[in-house]
């Protein structure tokens, strides 16, 4: 049985005295031991968001990383800075690093290795845009992205990562996914995750949903068979994250 985990992306919001503050808001709205609770903050905020959420059932995590492990890249964040920050958890290859930050599926696939070296555990994005949805050819799309990103991840490594299935234009548009078709999406990456390595990786590795998951829509959601949780952008900033956690 696969535990669900629940991860909020604060994006780029919340100032540092912001986000304690809204750490201390969530703290006891979020208290449930039956998931996995993840905050991926930005990157000035993951040291005042570590020692706010002492002692809490809460995890945090990065929005981003850079793939080598130190030198002269101006600006980038490395694995080890995460990792001795107490950082867990990795959001690779968002669709907005992709679309404004240049990220590519080799990009992501280089940041996906360099995270597993460290310990962390990816949270990995892919998603269709409307485009592609309307053109049939989500499913195509989206295996090109899960592979594509998992090359050279050994099955052990695999097992432990999480997937995000965030179809682009239910982003910040208030236009969840279908349950059926979040459920449809996420049966194919399991698919295809079996087909590139085994039934056992295939069962074990967890996929989220994202894209305007709200208080109202991640009940249903979250009791599809293939989803194992979500990523929540807007909605991770408000006392409704604690329903979204308590789900059931
Ligand atoms: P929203 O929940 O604001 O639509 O954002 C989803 C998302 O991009 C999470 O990574």
């Amino acid at each position: 049985m696969r535990k669900k985990v629940i991860a909020g992306n604060w994006k780029m919001n919340m100032t540092p005295s912001e986000a304690v503050e809204l750490v201390d808001t969530l703290k006891p709205l979020v208290d449930n031991p039956e998931v996995d609770v993840v905050f991926c903050v930005p990157a000035i905020d993951i040291i005042p968001v570590v020692e706010a959420a002492k002692g809490s059932n809460i995890q945090v995590g990065a929005e981003n990383m850079y793939f080598e492990d130190k030198g002269a890249y101006t600006g980038e964040i490395s694995p080890a800075m995460l990792t001795d920050a107490g950082i867990k958890y990795v959001v690779l290859g968002h669709s907005e690093r992709r679309e404004y930050f240049a990220e590519t599926d080799e990009t992501v696939n280089k940041k996906m290795l360099k995270a597993f070296e460290h310990g962390l555990t990816p949270i990995m994005c892919c998603g269709e845009t409307l485009e592609q949805r309307e053109q049939g050819v989500t499913m195509d799309f989206i295996r090109q992205q899960v592979k594509i990103g998992f090359q050279n991840v050994t099955a052990e490594q695999a097992k432990t990562a999480v997937i995000a299935y965030e179809p682009i234009w239910a982003i910040g548009t208030g236009k969840t996914a279908t349950t059926e078709q979040a459920q449809e999406v996420c049966k194919g990456i399991r698919a295809c995750i079996a087909e590139v390595y085994d039934e056992a990786t295939a069962e074990a590795i967890r996929i989220q949903y994202g894209g305007s998951v709200n208080a109202e829509t991640a009940p249903e959601l979250f009791a599809q068979p293939d989803i194992d949780g979500g990523l929540v952008g807007g909605a991770s900033l408000k006392p409704d994250f604690g329903k979204i956690v308590n789900y059931k």
